[in-house]
């Protein structure tokens, strides 16, 4: 079975068996029924890049539904099930005037994958709006709650990546949105860039949405066009004495203080300044626009793109002494 349709990085890798699940009681029955084979959990296929077929059971996640589960006159909580697409998700509470996840807007993925590394950008991370998360037990097949400090949410990091990794399947996540006194962010400077070019100075949510999804358009390919998984690494986070050492060498370098003794540099000014922006080898190549995103032009194998990554690694490494770690799961 191919799965090239099922992950954004386009690579073409096969399955030994694959099955679509659409509601949590074929899950369990599912999972009962091959309680001794190998299995694969694939969500959106958005955070992941295949290097190998796949020898196992693959499940593909495609259970659909949302609904308000609580609701006053601020607030409400609506819980997504695991098989929804985010963007079209975000698209709908914006739609009825619920706020939280509007910097969150054109990010690929499915909702049940966006615990596992706690998805963020524009100066928002799902870690503030999640309330709980529902997972199935792979061994015992229950289902089980997973509260906001359960889930140990970090920079792209969560229970899911660590100490729970491989034995849960979530299956829905409920968020708390706002209904009134939005807490619009646009603290992230592109954004207030993108809204002065429109002149606008009080956003609403979709204002900010719109503002989101253009410059998004603008530096990160769309996977249906060009295979790609977003930002391939993490933007590393190091101590303020070996950063202040670099900055010594590099005054220019970016940076964002994470506390008095973290800095945290953006891997795609590293990237670019090693020169790998836009830089190509055979169908694998660093993305023109953003250099933290590898892309695949069409027929790159999982191996290829991984072999850039090293390639990027190992060259960052070398001139700045930083080690730049990938975000997205190598299978
Ligand atoms: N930069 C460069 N060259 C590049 C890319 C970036 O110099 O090729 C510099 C920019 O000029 C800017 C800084 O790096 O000064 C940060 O760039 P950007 O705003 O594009 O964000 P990022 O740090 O590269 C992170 C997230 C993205 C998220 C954006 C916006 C990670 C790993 N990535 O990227 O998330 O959309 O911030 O919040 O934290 C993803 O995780 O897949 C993803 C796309």
């Amino acid at each position: 079975f191919s799965l090239k349709k099922y992950n954004t990085f386009g690579i073409e890798a096969f399955a030994k068996q694959f099955v679509a699940i659409h509601n949590t009681d074929e899950l369990k029955q599912i999972l009962e029924q091959n309680t001794s084979k190998e299995k694969f959990i694939l969500g959106g296929g958005s955070n992941m890049l295949l290097t190998q077929d796949i020898d196992a059971l693959v499940i593909h996640i495609d259970i659909k539904g949302k609904k308000v589960i609580f609701e006053n006159d601020d607030v409400v909580e609506v819980q997504c099930n695991a098989g929804e697409n985010w963007h079209e998700f975000v698209l709908w509470t914006i739609d009825h005037g619920f706020g939280g996840l509007e910097n969150m807007s054109l990010i690929p993925g499915n909702v049940g994958t966006t615990p596992v590394q706690n998805i963020g950008a524009y100066g928002t991370e799902i870690k503030d709006t999640f309330v709980s998360c529902e997972a199935m037990d792979i061994k015992t097949l229950e289902i089980r709650t997973f509260s906001n400090t359960e889930c140990a949410f970090g920079y792209r990091e969560s229970i899911f990546k660590n100490e729970a990794k491989g034995q849960y399947i979530i299956t829905s996540v409920t968020f708390r949105l706002t209904k009134k006194d939005h807490k619009i962010n646009t603290s992230y400077g592109d954004i207030l860039a993108e809204l002065a070019k429109k002149n606008i100075e009080t956003p609403t949510l979709k204002d900010v949405s719109n503002a989101v999804i253009s410059i998004r358009k603008s530096k990160l390919p769309d996977p249906a066009e060009l295979g790609n998984s977003g930002s391939f690494f993490k933007n590393p986070i190091i101590p303020k004495v070996q950063f202040d050492a670099i900055k010594e060498k590099f005054p220019e370098i970016r940076f964002f203080p994470v506390s008095d003794t973290e800095v945290k540099v953006p891997a795609g000014w590293l990237i670019e300044q090693a020169g790998f922006k836009g830089k190509r080898f055979g169908d694998a190549g660093v993305h023109k626009n953003q250099a933290l995103v590898l892309v695949n032009y069409g027929n790159a194998t999982g191996a290829e793109i991984l072999e850039v990554s090293r390639k990027v690694q190992q060259a960052v490494f070398d001139i700045y002494g930083i080690n730049i770690e990938a975000e997205v799961n190598i299978i």
